[in-house]
C-alpha cells in the first residue's frame, strides 16, 4: 500500500477502512446491548469525531439522541493551568444516559478536564467511547468505557483526524512513517 503525504509528512496505512466499518459495528451492537430499554444521549466532540459519530450512530438499531460540541481549552486566571469549557452543549443532561464519543484519547488531558463538567450537570450515567485510545500515552488516567483500538503513542491521521487540518477525508487511518 502506497505511503501518502499530509502535508509534508508521510503516512502509511495503518487501520483500513473495512477494519473500522466492523469494530464500529461491533461497538454498536455492545451499546444496544447495555442501553436496552435507555434513550442513550451520544455527546459527540468535535471537529475528530464527526465521522465515527456518524457512522456509529447509523449503526445503532435502538432510539439514541446525539449532540455535538467543541471543547475549547483556555488559561486559567490563577495557576490552574488549561481550563476546557464546552460550546454548543444546550441539552439538559440531568437524569440522561450520557455516551461522549471521540475521535482519538492521548494523553487523556481533555477528558480529565471535561468530563467532571458533564458529572456537574447530573447525568444518570456517564460513559466514554473512543475509536482510538494511545494507551501507552496516557498522562492524565480516564475511564474508557467503548474503545475500537488501542494504538502506539504514533500520530495518526483519517477518518476524521488531521495533521494541521489535513487529512480528515480520508477514508481508512494513516500512521505517521518514521
Ligand atoms: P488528549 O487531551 O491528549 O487526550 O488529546 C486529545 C486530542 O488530541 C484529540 O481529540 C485530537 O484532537 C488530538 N490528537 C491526539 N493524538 C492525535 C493524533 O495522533 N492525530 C490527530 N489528532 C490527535
Amino acid at each position: 500500500m502506497p505511503v501518502i503525504y499530509v502535508h509534508d509528512k508521510p503516512f502509511q496505512p495503518y487501520i483500513s477502512q473495512e477494519e473500522i466499518s466492523t469494530r464500529v459495528q461491533e461497538i454498536a451492537h455492545t451499546i444496544e446491548k447495555d442501553y436496552r430499554g435507555k434513550i442513550p444521549l451520544f455527546i459527540a466532540v468535535l471537529n475528530g469525531s464527526f465521522m465515527f459519530a456518524s457512522d456509529l450512530f447509523k449503526a445503532l438499531n435502538n432510539p439514541a439522541e446525539i449532540c455535538f460540541i467543541k471543547l475549547a481549552s483556555y488559561k486559567g486566571t490563577r495557576s490552574s493551568g488549561h481550563l476546557i469549557t464546552s460550546i454548543g452543549l444546550d441539552v439538559d443532561l440531568i437524569g440522561r444516559d450520557v455516551i461522549v464519543l471521540e475521535d482519538i484519547v492521548d494523553t487523556g488531558k481533555t477528558m480529565t478536564g471535561f468530563l467532571p463538567q458533564l458529572l456537574h450537570q447530573q447525568p444518570a450515567s456517564l460513559k466514554v467511547c473512543t475509536l482510538l485510545y494511545k494507551q501507552e500515552a496516557t498522562r492524565y488516567p480516564v475511564s474508557i468505557d467503548y474503545r475500537g483500538f488501542i494504538i502506539p503513542d504514533k500520530f495518526v491521521v483519517g477518518y476524521g483526524l488531521d495533521y494541521d487540518g489535513l487529512g480528515r477525508n480520508l477514508s481508512a487511518i494513516y500512521q505517521l512513517a518514521e
